[in-house]
């Protein structure tokens, strides 16, 4: 079984059957993060070199399930995969966090992606909150008049915005210090994408707290018709139940 991580809920399905004597479980890690959070468990890391790449590793490696628990922004993977299972007649399932509600006292203002986020910006304010992950950054370099604050695990790849403080810190956050952090940097707009999850919840809380505006960068679209299970939990007896098919 291959699993796609790079995710807490990747980790998840890999531990939960890291001690199944009947699954042989290998997580995939795209190898971005300097200092990953290592999933239990057989792993390996790197490309495959597009859907062509991933069928071949596949068959080779005679994969006979394929999950795809990347982060939901992770759009190009996720089609590869689907793809690549489709190839080899092997079954596909996405595992995904749902979208974080909106509740009462959110400013929430939806951007089709980053660079709709990046024209949202300067009509909200001076000093965004910009909270994306590194790999977005360079979609905010030709924002001019304001000054970001950025956060990010590893510092960001490409163009810079000509203002900005970079803090490099990895969650969970909690709302306490998510609140004092937007307070000390005057910070009137915080940007982030929708990813869900409890790890990164706090900026959204505290920016409710706040009354803050928050620009909430919409999900790539998934392949459709493909099965889609939104925790770790009803995954991984997917998985198992993969195995135990006549797929297996
Ligand atoms: N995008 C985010 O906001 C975000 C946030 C947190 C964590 N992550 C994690 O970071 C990884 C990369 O994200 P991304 O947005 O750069 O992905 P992406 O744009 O969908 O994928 C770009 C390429 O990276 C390789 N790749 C991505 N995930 C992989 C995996 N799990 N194992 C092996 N190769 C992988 C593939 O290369 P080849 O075509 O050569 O196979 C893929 O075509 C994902 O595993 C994702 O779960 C992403």
């Amino acid at each position: 079984m291959l699993v796609l991580g790079g995710t807490g809920e990747g980790r998840e399905v890999a531990a939960r059957l890291a001690d199944s004597s009947d699954l042989d479980v290998v997580t995939s890690l795209a190898g971005r993060v300097r200092d990953p959070r290592w999933p239990e468990g057989e792993v390996r890391v790197g490309g495959f070199g597009g859907a062509e790449g991933l069928a071949e590793w596949l068959h080779e490696n005679s994969i006979q399930a394929v999950l795809d628990a990347t982060h939901p922004f992770a759009a190009r993977i996720t089609a590869n995969a689907h793809q690549a299972a489709a190839a080899c007649s092997i079954p596909f399932a996405i595992c995904r966090r749902p979208p974080w509600p909106q509740r009462d006292g959110d400013t929430w203002l939806p951007a089709r992606d980053l660079d709709h986020a990046a024209e949202l910006v300067p009509t909200l304010g001076r000093r965004p909150f910009l909270t994306i992950g590194r790999q977005g950054v360079s979609a905010f370099a030709g924002v001019h008049g304001v000054d970001f604050l950025i956060r990010s695990i590893d510092p960001p790849s490409g163009e810079m915005p000509e203002s900005s403080t970079l803090i490099l810190a990895r969650g969970p956050f909690d709302v306490e210090s998510e609140v004092a952090l937007m307070r000390r940097h005057d910070i009137d707009v915080v940007v982030t994408k929708s990813s869900g999850g409890d790890q990164t919840y706090a900026k959204i809380v505290a920016a409710r707290a706040l009354k803050l505006p928050v620009v909430m960068v919409s999900r790539p679209l998934a392949p459709t018709g493909a099965h889609t299970f939104d925790s770790p939990d009803t995954a991984a007896q997917w998985l198992e139940s993969v195995r135990g098919s006549e797929h297996g």
